[in-house]
């Protein structure tokens, strides 16, 4: 083949001619060390604290140091095939996630991407992962309740919508269980639930999925998943994730619950990514400003104003301790920027009392105002007959004689106790909470022995259900107990009382 410079000529010019690409300005940076999922990057001199920025190999990383001529990356991906002096490519954008109602029924990871196979997200909502909470003046006092169904709860550790509360305790004592509970009972609340799971077992996480699809209840519910073998930034990031998509219902005008499950992991991520930023460690090896990590997470949760819509968003954030100990650094943190603790005790768990909560020292400071005017009326009295027999059991295993108000109070304890165990999965509706702590408090227990109480409490439930229907349906239609009510309440426990007594001789 012959070349004809003309023609060469010709196409050059050619080229020339239908060239119209624009110069692109690129801020990009040189990656100076990489490992252990964090870079440190030079030459990204604009770049914004948690800017998100991309690397050659496409995983996405997050700016949490900006020291004086390098910035700390961490990584979300995996660091394969990343080099040093590889590029690294700005993006201009703050961390955020999708938003909105997309994410219901689904289960993502903290960046909102899919891992339910259930197809793409499409959302055009999205809001940072941080963001600024709401001030005194944009919040009103919590005044509506958040029903967990549990007994011990409802009664006597009441939870308000747009408060903190947090479930505290070794593993293995029910703390998980507590919250897929609050959760299933959230179907016809309009409360929508974000469950955020950090370091969890994958399959652990998988089975809670599953139970809740059995009841219908991922509807309503988005699960978060950074677990155990995720990234530490990934599990770093999954707490705010989850607060971004709930505060997208509060700002709406309606109601939203996240549960941090738990933020003792969350801590563990951060204090590694920490130390790999080369951060000073402090207490616990855990960096300075964990404190403040927390705080600014659970600060997000709020009761709106009604100028804002009303919409509330509650935060249940959970703490695992190492043999009952609440005193060591993350725990005490924790406890002293919520509005109230439930203690979960390993020894009453394995002592059958289920939900093995500690009902002394665990409390509600703000709920109170949220509780219903029913549970209100019936409830103020167990919390008495339990501080009492709490302090006179301690006494009395040693064996003194007793005289008969001593042995009266324990007996009355003793059953209180009893009402208050549930199994799991066993919804309680506000009717049953109020009938039974009814039942209890009024000493209609207290000459039914002791391992009769359950059995009671069950066939009471259905001789109401059957017998006494309009007083269930009160208590749940009005949220009271007017003196009506009341007054058909004692009828029909003196009615059962009678029916099961008899059923006892037989
Ligand atoms: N009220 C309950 N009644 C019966 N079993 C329960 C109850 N609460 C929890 N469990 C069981 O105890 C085990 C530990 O509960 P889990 O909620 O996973 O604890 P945690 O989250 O504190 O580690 C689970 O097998 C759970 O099914
Ligand atoms: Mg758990």
């Amino acid at each position: 083949m012959q070349l004809k410079p003309e023609e060469v000529a010709w196409a050059i010019e050619q080229e020339i001619k239908s060239y119209d690409g624009q110069p692109v300005l690129e801020s990009v940076g040189y990656v100076l060390q990489i490992g252990d999922g964090i870079a440190h990057v030079w030459g990204l001199n604009d770049v914004m604290m948690s800017e998100l920025v991309e690397f050659s190999n496409g995983t996405i990383g997050m700016v949490l140091n900006l020291e004086s001529n390098s910035v700390g990356v961490v990584l979300f991906g995996s660091e394969k095939g990343i080099k040093e002096q590889d590029l690294v490519k700005r993006t201009g954008k703050i961390s955020s996630v999708p938003v909105g109602e997309a994410l219901l029924g689904r289960v993502v990871n903290p960046l909102g991407i899919p891992l339910d196979g259930k197809g793409p997200l499409v959302t055009e909502h999205f809001r940072p992962l941080e963001s600024r909470a709401p001030n005194v003046v944009e919040r009103q006092p919590v005044n509506e309740p958040i029903q967990t169904v549990v007994k011990a709860i409802d009664a006597m550790i009441p939870i308000g919508r747009g408060q903190r509360e947090l479930l505290i305790g070794d593993r293995q004592t029910g703390k998980t269980t507590i919250i897929l509970d609050t959760i299933l009972n959230q179907k016809r609340t309009g409360v929508h639930c974000f469950y955020v799971a950090i370091g969890q077992k994958s399959s652990t996480i998988s089975q809670f999925v599953s139970i809740l699809e059995e009841h219908g209840a991922m509807e309503y519910t988005t699960v978060v998943v950074a677990s155990a073998s995720d990234p530490a930034p990934l599990q770093y990031i999954a707490p705010y994730a989850g607060a971004a998509m709930g505060e997208y219902f509060m700002y709406k005008g309606q109601h939203a619950i996240c549960f941090y499950d738990d933020l003792s992991k969350h801590a563990q991520a951060y204090r590694q990514l920490s130390l790999l930023l080369r951060r000073p460690p402090g207490r616990e090896a855990y960096p300075g400003d964990i404190f403040y990590l927390h705080s600014r997470l659970l600060e997000r949760a709020a009761k709106l104003n009604d100028a804002l819509g009303a919409g509330s968003l509650t935060a249940i954030p959970v703490i695992e301790t190492q043999a009952n100990d609440v005193t060591t650094y993350i725990p005490t943190n924790v406890i002293s920027i919520t509005d109230g603790q439930i203690y979960l005790e390993s020894d009453l768990f394995y002592a059958g009392v289920r939900p093995a909560i500690n009902v002394g020292i665990s409390a509600s400071r703000v709920g109170g105002k949220a509780q219903t005017k029913a549970m209100k009326k019936v409830a103020g009295s167990l919390r008495l007959d339990l501080a009492q027999y709490r302090e006179l059991a301690a006494f009395t295993q040693f064996g003194s004689e007793l005289d008969e108000s001593t042995l009266a109070l324990l007996t009355r304890g003793e059953r209180m106790i009893e009402i208050l165990k549930q199994d799991k999965f066993t919804p309680y509706p506000l009717e049953k909470e109020v009938m039974i702590t009814f039942v209890g408090t009024k000493g209609y227990l207290d000459d039914i022995p002791l391992e009769e109480i359950r059995r009671f409490e069950k066939e009471f439930y259905d001789f109401m259900e059957h017998d006494y229907k309009q007083v269930p349906q009160t208590i749940a239609n009005t949220k009271e107990l007017d003196q009506k009510t009341t007054d058909l309440l004692t009828e029909a426990i003196v009615k059962f009382k009678q029916i099961f007594k008899a059923d006892q001789v037989v």
